[in-house]
């Protein structure tokens, strides 16, 4: 457990900067860095563009997981690039909204959840940062599943998803669906706890319909969980 002092007068948004500031410390000059989405994701953004304008760090270049994601690098004037520069991503510093003991996590709230985990397949190292609310001891205790679907399946996807024995709600935002990055609209999908995550996300993979759901399992490698005063370091067993 490594401490630290508090950085803003929001003791939640203290955990998550003190957790995204942690994970910035693996980042090394020349690199290429994946930038997650969220709330907590967003402090690395900032941290790592203020490690670039004050020299603590150079020449690294970045990916986001999100047009909010880009938008916010490029605040903060951290160079981006794409995957056709750069096919292999050294470090994502990304969030979750829940996490389990095996370092599996659900994703997808903030409706990034494709380019996140396109994103994480393509990295070396996968440090999840989260505040002390996201961890439970099974996926689905505390979370729902988001399930990214193709406009033209919605129905048939959802009619699936019930089937599974999950409540459905189609993701709205302030004008109708909400439309996520590539086009798609989000299931949210409540299970409650998965005994069979691998399995579930089996079955979500074949659907032709869905493009990609929330379940990240075996692609984390590091977990730092920002407590009250402290951050601790997990690593995937
Ligand atoms: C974005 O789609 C999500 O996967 C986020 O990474 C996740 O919702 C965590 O967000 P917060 O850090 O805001 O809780």
């Amino acid at each position: 457990m490594r401490q630290y002092g508090a950085v803003t007068d929001d003791p939640r948004q203290a955990q998550k900067q003190a957790a995204a500031e942690r994970a910035l410390e693996w980042v090394t000059s020349g690199t290429v860095v994946g930038l997650g989405t969220g709330s907590t994701a967003v402090w690395a953004i900032r941290g790592l563009g203020a490690r670039l304008a004050d020299g603590r760090l150079r020449d690294v270049v970045a990916i986001p997981t999100s047009d909010a994601s880009a938008a916010e690098a490029r605040a903060v004037g951290i160079p981006l690039v794409t995957f056709d520069e750069h096919t292999v991503i050294d470090l994502t510093i990304d969030g979750a909204d829940e996490v389990d003991p095996g370092l599996d996590c659900i994703k997808g709230y903030g409706g990034a959840l494709l380019r996140e985990k396109v994103v994480a397949q393509a990295t070396r190292r996968q440090v999840i940062v989260v505040d002390d609310s996201k961890p439970s001891a099974r996926l689905g205790t505390r979370c729902h599943v988001p399930v990214e679907v193709l406009r033209f399946a919605r129905a048939t996807e959802q009619a699936f998803l019930e089937s599974l024995g999950a409540t459905v709600a189609l993701r709205t935002g302030d004008a109708g669906p909400f439309v996520t990055d590539e086009g798609n609209w989000i299931l949210d999908a409540t299970f409650g706890p998965i005994a069979d995550a691998p399995g579930l996300a089996a079955r979500l993979a074949d659907r032709a319909g869905v493009v990609e759901h929330g379940l990240f399992l075996g692609l984390v490698h590091d977990l730092l969980i920002a407590t009250a005063g402290a951050v601790e370091h997990r690593i995937r067993p």
